[in-house]
């Protein structure tokens, strides 16, 4: 028996495979490459020495998904699967529904067909909104203000139904903060197409000369240095959480929701510094105006994770840059071999 990982040649889901090779599970692996590129898998059978099934499967393609549940004794599924970027997904929102959503609904349709009722979701803290307080608890209410935000609440709830009308399934809802870093071997990491939209991998590429400056998204935030605060997790201690939730569900019927967060908050001028400390480049920076849709605080209260799956993040800070900064000087243009732009 396998696990199905959907989205596996992606930056969460190519650690994931190396995490559940490494620990003795089979993997089946299923990518679009829509974000991704076949190098990433190739480098996951260099890390692990292990060979494993790789289909370019779009997810949206039912007849496609289908098959792999023909071809493999599939046990559960861990769907990393999804588009991603928040700004594309306010310009373009109906290609992010149908991705994402279409994607969802046809990998539960032919789980349910298999008998397939094990799934490891990838959502995101960003169904919280802006919340009112923090460290923020799985019970906030939720509420989401962009369309990638909203295909993740919706599946959310999605799966929710689904388990109303059969209480077979068994479904871990893991809501991630913000995963940075990469595996220490410095061959897998992320590889953002274009200019990247998250904090770290902008930094990196600051930092290794590829961009001039970082642009410092408004410094009028009621933080200790006016930026914004997020909670940083290493990827690879968040891939071990979804080792912990697959075990969590051989344990447990229903549909649960976990925060992966360490519980520490950090500003983007802490990132830097820290980055700066622990590399010795300075990253120069400009404060600009606030970034339309960002939010102050953000940070989890990770004692739910902690209780029920037994796991918690063990990396801090430094390592997360360290790691990221051996992946970008390692890899300057990711898994591409032509230059950025
Ligand atoms: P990623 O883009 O690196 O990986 C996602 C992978 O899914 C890509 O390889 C892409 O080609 C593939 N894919 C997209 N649509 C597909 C489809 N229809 N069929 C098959 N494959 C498809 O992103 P990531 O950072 O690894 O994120 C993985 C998951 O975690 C996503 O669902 C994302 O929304 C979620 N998430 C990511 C973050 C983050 O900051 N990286 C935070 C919270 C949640
Ligand atoms: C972090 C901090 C920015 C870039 C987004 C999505 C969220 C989730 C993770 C998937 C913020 C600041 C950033 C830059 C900056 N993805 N920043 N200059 O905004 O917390 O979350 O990615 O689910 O849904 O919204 O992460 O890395 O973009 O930003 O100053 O060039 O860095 O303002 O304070 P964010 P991020």
């Amino acid at each position: 028996m396998a696990i199905l990982i959907t989205g596996g040649a992606g930056f969460i889901g190519s650690h994931a495979a190396v995490e559940l090779l490494n620990n003795g599970y089979d993997i089946v692996v299923i990518d679009s490459l829509s974000n991704s590129q076949m190098e990433s898998v190739h480098r996951i059978q260099e890390l692990t020495g292990k060979e494993f099934p790789f289909y370019e499967v779009d997810l949206v393609n039912k007849v496609q998904a289908d098959e792999i549940f023909h071809y493999h004794p599939i046990e559960a599924v861990m769907h990393f699967a999804g588009l991603k970027a928040v700004g594309e997904s306010r310009e373009i929102p109906l290609k992010y529904y149908n991705n994402n959503i279409t994607g969802t609904l046809n990998l539960c349709e032919v789980m349910a067909k298999h008998n397939v009722k094990n799934l490891v979701f990838s959502s995101s803290a960003t169904v919280y909104g802006n919340p009112n307080s923090v460290p923020v608890v799985e019970s906030f209410p939720l509420t989401v203000t962009n369309p990638y935000g909203r295909t993740k609440l919706m599946i959310e709830e999605i799966l929710r139904d689904l388990h109303v009308s059969d209480s077979s399934w068994r479904i871990a809802i893991l809501r991630y903060f913000n995963p940075i870093g990469a595996h220490e071997s410095g061959r897998i990491g992320e590889s953002p197409n274009g200019i990247p939209n998250n904090l770290m991998p902008y930094i990196t590429q600051v930092a290794i000369g590829q961009r001039e400056h970082l642009q410092v998204f408004g410094s009028d935030y009621g933080t200790h240095d006016g930026t914004g605060i997020r909670d940083y997790i290493h990827v690879v201690d968040l891939v071990k959480g979804h080792l912990k939730a697959l075990q969590y569900l051989e344990r447990n019927e229903g549909v649960e929701a976990f925060n992966l967060g360490t519980g520490k908050g950090y500003s983007v001028l802490d990132l830097v510094h820290n980055f700066s400390e622990v590399t010795s480049r300075e990253i120069p920076y400009q404060v600009v105006p606030r970034r339309v849709g960002d939010i102050g605080i953000c940070y989890a209260n990770p004692e739910k994770a902690k209780n029920l799956l037994g796991w918690q993040a063990e990396k801090g800070l430094k390592e997360m840059c360290q790691d990221s900064w051996r992946w970008q000087t390692s890899n300057p243009n990711g898994y591409n071999i032509a230059v950025k732009q």
